[in-house]
């Protein structure tokens, strides 16, 4: 008798027969469609991964916006890592390009970015969730305190969360950059820029940008300072 996870794998396996199988006449190996399968089943996991993790910071985010009418997160963004990057990125690290090698090598297949309003919400929300029991610390880099060659600035954490499935529980790890408003407003713009450029002023270009970053980091202070000055008159 097979199982129910057998029978159900087993039906995936015919729809995506005919699906891809029927291309021509030609038939798929059977073993290319069992990878397409473990693949789509490894994506299931990254996302029930970034479900968990938002769940946990839009639970904070509500219980802090109750408790003291502010809101330490602005809004929350997340990914999954496309196909070709993972592959392109495996590539770069030496290892197999293979379903197996993913979980193992990368750290940054799951992403949530959080953006918040200010410097301090971020170690806030960095300290609330990884109070939690079930979350583990795997890396930290906190490019808010040493930026980036490039200006870049964000707080990043790479996260284990057990996530419980029909037969089993899994480890599954997420990386999570926390930002503000204008490091995030700093970091769109530059990623578009850097993207598209292969103009000859590249190194005008790049310590302009770093310009820029550091405007927007000593206006994200001077924003923390007039925050604190508020909260301080407040409690007076
Ligand atoms: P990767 O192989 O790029 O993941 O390097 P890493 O594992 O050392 O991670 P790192 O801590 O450098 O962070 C990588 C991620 O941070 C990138 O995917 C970007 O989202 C972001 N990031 C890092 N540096 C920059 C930068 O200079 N500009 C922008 N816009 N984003 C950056
Ligand atoms: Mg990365």
């Amino acid at each position: 008798m097979p199982t129910t996870y057998e029978t159900k794998t087993t039906r995936q396996r015919e729809a995506l027969k005919d699906f891809f199988g029927g291309f021509e006449g030609e038939q798929l190996p059977a073993e290319l469609l069992d990878r397409l399968l473990q693949y789509e089943e490894l994506m299931i996991k990254y996302r029930s991964a970034i479900r968990e993790i938002t769940t946990k910071l839009e639970i904070l985010n509500d219980e802090l916006s109750s408790s003291t009418k502010q809101n330490p997160i602005e809004s929350i963004q997340s990914r999954i890592k496309r196909p070709q990057s993972i592959a392109g990125k495996l590539k770069r690290l030496n290892q197999p390009v293979a379903v197996e090698s993913i979980a193992r090598n990368l750290n940054d297949v799951a992403g949530i970015r959080v953006i918040c309003p200010f410097i301090n919400d971020i170690y806030a929300v960095e300290k609330m969730l990884l109070q939690q029991d079930d979350v583990r610390l795997i890396s930290r880099k906190d490019y808010i305190r040493s930026p980036k060659e490039s200006g870049y600035r964000s707080l990043h954490l790479v996260v284990e969360i057990p996530v419980f499935f029909s037969m089993r529980k899994e480890n599954i790890r997420v990386e999570i950059q926390i930002r503000t408003v204008a490091m995030n407003f700093w970091a769109s713009l530059e990623h578009q820029i850097r993207y598209k450029n292969d103009s000859p002023q590249v190194q005008e270009i790049a310590s302009d940008l770093r310009e820029c970053a550091d405007t927007i980091a000593r206006t994200d202070e001077k924003m923390q300072a007039l925050r604190q000055r508020i909260l301080t008159h407040t409690e007076e």
